[in-house]
């Protein structure tokens, strides 16, 4: 039944593929005899274009509103890319509904001018505000409509809410259920869905990718496709592949996961006179095994400086049980008792206020700072890897000096267990083929407040030292990535619409490992005349 079913699945897409080969072909021909346009055709265009009773001049922001700088910037959060040589879109679209992004995509086609989606703006290398190429943003700060249905355990929220927005209105009708996704509540659903998105129920219950069932998009024709309507390649290529290669989505649709009315939160923090070391290394062999309902994440900081002194790294075991701690004492005591969690160290709460304790709010805030969406900023690089093989001690005690080193005064590097469900799901299932076998994964952070190129420099070359001093001890042939902790070091493509599949595969397979064949096929059947793309997109296929 499969094969057949998977069968039938590739013939048709290659019907489909031909015919967009044909369409490319036509499109591709009005392209070359369409001379360079400049913003004001596009503007012009728009206008044209827009309905009478929706005007476009209420959506649009150019460098001569007085509001373009706060239209760009409110939702830029990484300060390295607002700089005065950082590239700047030439116009802003906030839509507010699906007509306008169709008619955003035809007049930026028609005028050749790129279009970049911005849902919470969190993308680590700017990519959704950033181009080298002249660009428009599409904001979708408009579109953040969610709608929650306790009866059937689902809602359809809109790409451009975030996950503190997404939280709160499931707990204002109901504090048992839940959504497996991110931690920070600024973040876009728009980027985290379509890249993953995970965050502290992922051992039991996955990704937010994982729970999609259903999507509501825009693709470089107009077409408004939904789940049928688009095919399930293009479905599964959105849960997990990043969004911004395949259309505009607009909203998903999402299976909301139970969780018990009292949760238990506890973190615990070592210092290496503490035998933090020894700890983090049994932690490798406890956190993916143990109980799907028990997620522990370690944060690792250091304090001092070889300049001043009293150095020390920290390493915080700041975790989250699906259930009381009359239960959850037990189980450390059993499994992991090296890290002598006492009933003191643990506090019960509702799981929204677990959301609240993650993000770093004090227990007993009211749950209105999650639709807070400001944040404050700095300039910051990150970097991340899957580990496969526990770390042996005498590697992690390798990584103590690197905090001390003047340029990681703040830096931190987080280790995200796996296990659980994470291992059930299988590696084609979803673009996101980090799953059985992974122990857990790590981000690396450095952040800095100076301005100025030279700043940058020295703190993403510390970032990149670490990285290479990292590289026996982690997953390798690919060395894997994920893709919502986007990174420009391990490749991108070319300025222009053109990479050669064997280029886009050196940073493709890290991110997706054999899934990226498949995305590759996706993308020439969807967008082959590669209109939506960034220095990250799949590539399509050229004839
Ligand atoms: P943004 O708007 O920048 O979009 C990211 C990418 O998706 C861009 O390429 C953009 O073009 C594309 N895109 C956005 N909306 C789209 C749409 N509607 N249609 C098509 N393409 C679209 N991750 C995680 O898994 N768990 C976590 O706990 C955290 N925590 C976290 C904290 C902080 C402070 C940051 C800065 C980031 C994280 N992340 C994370 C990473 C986060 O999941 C990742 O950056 C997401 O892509 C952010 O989505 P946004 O919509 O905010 O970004």
């Amino acid at each position: 039944m499969k094969l057949s079913s998977s069968f039938n699945s590739q013939a048709q897409t290659k019907m489909k593929l031909s015919n967009y080969l044909f369409v490319f072909a036509l499109l591709f021909s009005f392209l070359l005899v369409t001379s360079a346009h400049t913003h004001e055709d596009f503007l012009q265009c728009l206008t044209l274009h827009s309905e009478k009773d929706k005007p476009i001049s209420n959506i649009i922001y150019t460098p001569s509103n007085s509001s373009y700088s706060s239209a760009l910037n409110s939702y830029v959060r990484n300060t390295r890319f607002s700089t005065p040589s950082t590239p700047k879109p030439r116009v802003i679209v906030t839509p507010l509904g699906v007509s306008q992004i169709q008619e955003t995509l035809y007049c930026a086609q028609k005028h050749r001018i790129q279009v970049r989606v911005r849902s919470g703006g969190h993308d680590y290398e700017g990519l959704s505000f950033v181009s080298p190429e002249p660009f428009v943003i599409l904001d979708m700060i408009n579109l953040r409509n969610i709608s929650i249905d306790v009866e059937n355990n689902t809602a359809w929220v809109q790409s451009g809410a975030t996950l503190g927005e997404l939280y709160y209105w499931i707990a204002n009708k109901s504090r048992t259920l839940g959504f497996p996704a991110g931690v920070c509540q600024t973040i876009g659903v728009g980027g985290h869905f379509s890249g993953g998105g995970y965050g502290t129920l992922l051992r039991k219950y996955g990704l937010a990718a994982d729970n999609v069932l259903d999507a509501h998009l825009i693709d470089v024709k107009g077409r408004f496709l939904n789940r049928k309507s688009m095919g399930e390649d293009l479905f599964w290529a959105i849960r997990g592949g990043g969004g911004a290669s395949f259309g505009v989505i607009v909203s998903w649709k999402i299976k909301l996961v139970p969780v018990p009315a009292n949760v238990t939160v506890f973190t615990v923090r070592k210092g290496l006179e503490q035998n933090a070391t020894k700890i983090l290394h049994r932690w490798q062999y406890v956190a993916p095994n143990i109980d799907r309902d028990l997620f522990i994440r370690v944060i690792l900081t250091g304090s001092g400086s070889v300049q001043y002194g009293n150095r020390s790294v920290h390493a915080s075991f700041n975790s989250i049980y699906l259930g009381g701690k009359d239960k959850l004492l037990p189980l450390m005591q059993k499994s992991f008792p090296e890290l002598g969690l006492v009933s003191e160290d643990c506090t019960e709460m509702s799981w929204i206020q677990s959301i609240l304790y993650f993000t770093g709010f004090q227990n007993g805030q009211s749950l209105e700072v999650l639709l807070n969406r400001s944040l404050t900023v700095n300039s910051y690089k990150a970097k991340s890897d899957y580990v496969r093989q526990p770390i042996p001690e005498d590697a992690l005690e390798g990584i103590w000096p690197s905090f001390f080193e003047e340029e990681a005064q703040s830096s931190v590097i987080i280790l995200n267990p796996y296990g659980g469900r994470m291992s059930e799901i299988s590696e084609s299932a979803t673009p996101f083929p980090h799953r059985a076998g992974v122990i857990g994964k790590i981000q690396y952070l450095v952040y800095w407040s100076e301005e100025g190129t030279a700043a940058t420099k020295k703190h993403v070359r510390w970032m990149r030292r670490l990285y290479t001093y990292m590289a026996p001890y982690v997953s390798n042939s690919p060395r894997e990535a994920y893709i919502n902790y986007r990174d420009l070091d391990i490749g991108k493509n070319n300025k222009g619409r053109r990479t050669s599949l064997r280029q886009a595969s050196i940073w493709g397979t890290k991110y997706f490992k054999n899934n990226f064949k498949r995305l590759v096929f996706v993308k020439t059947v969807f967008d082959p005349t590669n209109f939506f793309r960034n220095e990250q997109s799949i590539p399509p296929l050229s004839f």
